[in-house]
This record gives C-alpha cells, sequence and structure tokens, in this order.
C-alpha cells in the first residue's frame, strides 16, 4: 500500500478544497483516530490516517454530491482506486454504494460520527478538552438522543457490530486517538477556574 502524497501535501490536498476550519479539524481528528486504531490493528498508521484526514475532501464544495466528487478529485491527486474505496466507503449506504469490507473501512465507518460525538461533548465540558474526558461521559451523550442529534448513532452501533467490538472499546479508541492530535484540533483546552479564582496559568498543573 503506497501513498502518492507525504503527509503534509495531503493536509494541503484538504485544505485546498476545505477552507472552513471546522471541516480542517475534523479531517485531523479522524486522522489522529484512524492512526491510534492502524497501531491497535497492526496495521499503517499513515495510510490508515490518510484516508481519515482526506475522507471528507468533497463535503465543503459539493456537498450534495458527497462522496461522488471524491473520486476525480482524490485520483487528480496520484491516489488508486483501493485508496478511494477506502474513504467513500464510509458514507454507504447513503452517499455511497460501496460497502466497507476492509477494517480500516469499517472503524472509518464506525468512528467517523464518533468523532463529531467526542467533539461535541468536548466543547460541552467547562475545560473543553480531550485530554480529560472520559469514556463514560461520552456513552452518556451517546445515549442521550437530542444530544448532537446529527449525529448518527445507529451508524456508530452499526459499525460496531461490523467488528465485532463494543462501543466502549471504539469511544475509548477515539478518544485516544484524539489526544494524540488535541493540539492540532484545538481540544487542549485549560484548566477550569475554580469559583471566584483566576484560571490557572497553562502548563502550572494542579494545585495542592
Ligand atoms: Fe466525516
Amino acid at each position: 500500500m503506497s501513498l502518492p502524497l507525504t503527509d503534509t501535501q495531503a493536509e494541503e490536498l484538504l485544505d485546498r478544497y476545505n477552507e472552513t476550519d471546522s471541516l480542517r479539524k475534523h479531517g485531523r481528528a479522524v486522522r489522529g483516530m484512524m492512526r491510534h486504531f492502524a497501531v491497535l490493528y497492526n496495521e499503517d498508521p499513515e495510510y490508515w490516517g490518510q484516508v481519515g484526514l482526506l475522507h471528507d475532501i468533497d463535503y465543503e464544495k459539493w456537498p450534495d454530491e458527497h462522496c461522488h466528487k471524491t473520486p476525480e478529485l482524490l485520483r487528480e491527486a496520484g491516489y488508486d482506486d483501493a485508496f478511494i474505496h477506502a474513504v467513500i466507503s464510509h458514507g454507504w449506504p447513503v452517499c455511497s454504494d460501496q460497502e466497507p469490507t476492509l477494517t480500516m473501512e469499517k472503524v472509518l465507518f464506525a468512528c467517523d460520527e464518533l468523532t463529531g460525538l467526542v467533539t461535541a461533548a468536548v466543547l460541552m465540558r467547562p475545560d473543553h478538552s480531550v485530554l480529560t474526558i472520559e469514556v463514560k461521559s461520552v456513552k452518556k451523550k451517546f445515549k442521550s438522543k437530542s444530544f448532537a442529534a446529527g449525529v448518527d448513532r445507529d451508524i456508530i452501533n452499526q459499525g460496531a457490530e461490523m467488528l465485532g467490538v463494543d462501543l466502549d472499546y471504539l469511544i475509548e479508541g477515539t478518544i485516544t486517538g484524539m489526544r494524540d492530535v488535541a493540539d492540532e484540533i484545538g481540544l487542549v483546552g485549560e484548566p477550569a477556574p475554580a469559583e471566584g479564582e483566576p484560571a490557572p496559568a497553562p502548563g502550572a498543573g494542579e494545585s495542592a
């Protein structure tokens, strides 16, 4: 499995077609998640990472053709059919007829939405940090259907079933992968100040 672009060139490609900060960060969050699962499954983190980074490449400019414009953009950049299949199968069955078959594809299918849920859950926290969020609080948000209602829970459950793993495993892996790129996706956050006290300086650690 070879890649035509370096990670930096792949970032430039994503950013060329996506000007929205949230979409750029989403791509990078999904890359972090995919790299982490690649390590868990003893696969290639760089390859899985680029599949994650570029999975929504056509979304900003062609939202009505999501996953349909992607093959053209990726082929033009030198990516092969296997890579393109991996990317577009995340939209199955809604905007792609390509079903996820490889483990890499099933992970992307399951955890793309989960990455969005973790991001929304982190932003609700006083410290805005992915470094401190726990599996149980994401699971609680998962069960609360009104929270981040755009996140399709059925797809996440279906993905877990495809992979033969439970929801906790996917949530934990997604959080860990996003922690690895917390800085890049703007989710390092800052310690929440105690009532009536100014916020401690970043990196000051916990006070006694
Ligand atoms: Fe996505």
